[in-house]
Formats: C-alpha cells, structure tokens, sequence
C-alpha cells in the first residue's frame, strides 16, 4: 500500500510524511518539486528508508504523475504541493496562478484518470485530500465568529485567491466526475522545519543574529496559530474517516495579535538563550505594513472535533517553546536552508 503525497518536502508536508512513517509502514511516494520552499534536509532521517520514495517534479507535469500513479497505484493522494508564501503572491503572483491553480488542475485530471481505471472496491476507497487554508474566507473583525465551513469565500491575496480557485476545482471534480475527495482549510501552523521567511521562524532566527524583528504595520493583526504535528493528526484523521466531498476547518483555538507572538518569541528566547545585554523585544521595529494585510484569522474547528473527534494536543504556550527549542538546536538544518536564494528573498523584502 502507498499514499502519494505532494509537497512533502516542505514544511507541513515534510512534517507529515515524518510523522506518517512514525506510525505505519505504509510507503509515502513525495512528489516534491524542489522550489526555493523545498528542502531534502528536513527528510534526512528517511534517506535511507525503502518506506519513502522522492520523485523530483511537478504536479502540473501530467505524464510524470500519470506514470507514477500507474507504477505505484497509491490509495490516496495528500495534496500539499503549493506555493504557500502571502508576500511573495503580492510581489510575483505568477507562480502562485500556475502550481496553486494551473497545477492543481492538472494534478486533479491526472488522478481522474487513474482512479476510473481502478476496480470499484478500490475506486470507492481512493480518496484526493486537498490541503487549503483559512485564507479563503477572507478576513475578520474583531467581533465576527470565527470561520466555519459554511462562510462565503472572499480571498484577498493573490496567495487566498489562487488556493480558493483550486478548492473549486477540487470540490468541481467531486460534483461532476464523483471524485472522492477531501479539503482541509487550516490556520497559520508553526514548529519545526518552518521556512525562516514566516513570521515565527524568522523572528527567532532574526533575534538570535541580533537583527530588527519586523513587525508589519500596527502589529495587531490576529492568527489563529496551530502546531503542525496537531495538523498533520488532523489531515490523518480526515484521510481516515472523513466524509468524502467534506470540507473540514482545522484550526489552534489560539489566537494571538502579531505583536504578542514575537514577545512570546522574545521572552523565551531571554530564557533559553540570554543576551550578553539587554533583551530580545528591544530588537522589535515596526515596518511598513503588508499590501492588502488580512486583519483577523480565527478558525472554528467544531466540526472536525464532533463528527471526527479531533482535538488539538499542544496549547500555543506549549508548541512555541518547543519550537524555539528547536530552532536553538538545529543550526545544521537552519545555515543549508538560509544560503543563496533566501538572503535575496530578504534584501528584497527587507532592504538588508
Ligand atoms: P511550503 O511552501 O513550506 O512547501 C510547499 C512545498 O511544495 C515545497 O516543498 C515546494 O517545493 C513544493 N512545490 C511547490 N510547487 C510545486 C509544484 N508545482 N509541484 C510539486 N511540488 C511543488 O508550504 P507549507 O507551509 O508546507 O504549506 C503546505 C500546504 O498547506 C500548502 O498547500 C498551503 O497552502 C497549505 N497551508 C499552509 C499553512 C501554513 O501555515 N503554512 C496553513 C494552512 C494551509
Ligand atoms: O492562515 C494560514 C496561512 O498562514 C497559510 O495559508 C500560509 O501559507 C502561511 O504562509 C500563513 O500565512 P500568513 O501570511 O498569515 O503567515 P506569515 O508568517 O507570512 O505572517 C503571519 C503574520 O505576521 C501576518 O499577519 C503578517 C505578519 N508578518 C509577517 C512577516 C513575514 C509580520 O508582521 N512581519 C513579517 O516579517
């Protein structure tokens, strides 16, 4: 038995895939494309593991997953692969049309054909469980409700709005051509592996170099912040037992303004790894706000915990400790992610 997963060198799917071969022996096939976002460090621990099996490409590439899925005819496909990056949407929206949606459309056609070529037990076992974000329902006020399912779609990046388009088409192929699949739409997650151009990595990776922690605008704009273990048993969970042609909100029940996460982040790091003088939060600068910034993210993820009963296991207090643990004492990990490519990406945002 396989799974392919897509995206599963990045950060939640690499997260995923080490946290599916902690629990079964089930091979995972990793469609990954290698972006800039893609890291073959973050599996090290598998590189010599016949459970695991890296393909290099794209999952818009309809010959290269049409071959794959015949060689080694996985039960379900975990759609992860995306660009994930709100910024970078703002600066070069072009990648984001062509994976989130072109790519999404293509990966979707490719299983299509496969799975009508399966026998009917199997056909009505396969499942396609699409990875989505809260995003897609746009933004909060303060007093609103938090998302749930049946909230209009109203993206507001070119991030939302491509990962909203390939939700209708996912939930289109289900409507029309009995696809069986699943959608997941998560809030922000945070823990190991996390590419440092995100908020809670790059404060902790900025702090600890002694450079300004930016903070967009007023910083108090709210996320909803999950641990990504707790979403990789989510998307478990879903692929398990959901309801096929579902959709299911998975979030933290944490919400935190912006300016309270990187104190958090400060606080722990004056713990854990002092400063010869002073304290981290003297590093906070505000910076010029982001394009269109979405003010409040907040997920009710009710439906998840009475129809499926999942539940997240970390508090935000728990989860971020030992994220900056992590961060502390994986310097390998972090000086290979941080070359090249990613020192442009800040002198650009940043100016540095
Ligand atoms: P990421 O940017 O860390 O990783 C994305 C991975 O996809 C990378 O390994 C990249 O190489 C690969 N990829 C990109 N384009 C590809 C293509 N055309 N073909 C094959 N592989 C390709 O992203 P992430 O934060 O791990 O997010 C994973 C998924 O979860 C995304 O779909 C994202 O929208 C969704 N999501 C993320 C969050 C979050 O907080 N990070 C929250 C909710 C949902
Ligand atoms: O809500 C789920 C989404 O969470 C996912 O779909 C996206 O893939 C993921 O990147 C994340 O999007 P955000 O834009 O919320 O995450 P980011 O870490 O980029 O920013 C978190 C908040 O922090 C946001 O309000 C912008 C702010 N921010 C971010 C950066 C990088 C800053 O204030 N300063 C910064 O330098």
């Amino acid at each position: 038995m396989a799974i392919l997963v897509t995206g599963a060198a990045g950060f939640i799917g690499g997260n995923f895939a080490l946290d599916w071969l902690a629990q079964s022996d089930e091979t995972v096939i990793n469609l990954d494309k290698l972006t800039y976002a893609g890291n073959l460090d973050t599996l090290k621990s598998l590189q010599n593991d016949a459970r695991h099996v890296f393909i290099k490409g794209d999952i818009g590439d309809s010959i290269l997953v049409a071959k794959l899925l015949e060689e080694y005819r996985p039960r379900a496909v975990v759609n992860f692969a995306a660009e994930s990056h709100v910024d970078r949407s703002i600066v070069g929206p072009s990648d984001f049309i062509q994976t989130n949606i072109v790519g999404t459309f293509n990966l979707l056609e490719s299983v299509r054909g496969y799975w009508i070529s399966l026998s009917d037990e199997d056909k009505a076992d396969f499942r396609f469980l699409h990875v989505s974000t809260d995003e897609v329902y746009g933004t909060l006020a303060a007093g609103d409700q938090p998302f749930s399912e049946t909230n209009t779609y109203q993206p507001n990046s070119p991030y939302s709005a491509s990962k909203a388009a390939s939700d209708h088409l996912v939930r289109a192929w289900h409507h029309t051509y009995g696809l069986p699949v699943l959608t997941t739409n998560c809030s922000n997650n945070y823990g190991p592996y996390h590419f440092p151009e995100k908020l809670i990595p790059l404060v902790i990776l900025n702090a600890i170099a002694g450079k300004p922690l930016p903070i967009y605008g007023d910083g108090q704009q709210i996320r909803d912040w999950l641990y990504v273990k707790d979403h990789c048993s989510a998307i478990r969970r879903v692929l398990a037992v959901g309801v096929v042609g579902e959709t299911y909100n998975v979030g933290g029940w944490n919400e935190k303004t912006n300016l309270e996460v990187v104190q958090t982040i400060c606080q722990l790091l004056d713990e854990l790894r002092p400063k010869q003088k002073g304290r981290y939060a003297e590093q906070i600068t505000f910076v010029q706000d982001r394009l269109g910034h979405d003010r409040r993210y907040a997920i009710d993820a009710r439906k998840l915990e009475r129809e499926l009963g999942w539940k997240p296991t970390e508090t935000f207090e728990s989860g971020i400790r030992k994220t900056v643990e992590w961060y502390l004492s994986h310097s390998e990990w972090i000086s290979n992610v941080t070359s090249g490519a990613y020192r442009s990406w800040l002198s650009q945002q940043y100016g540095e």
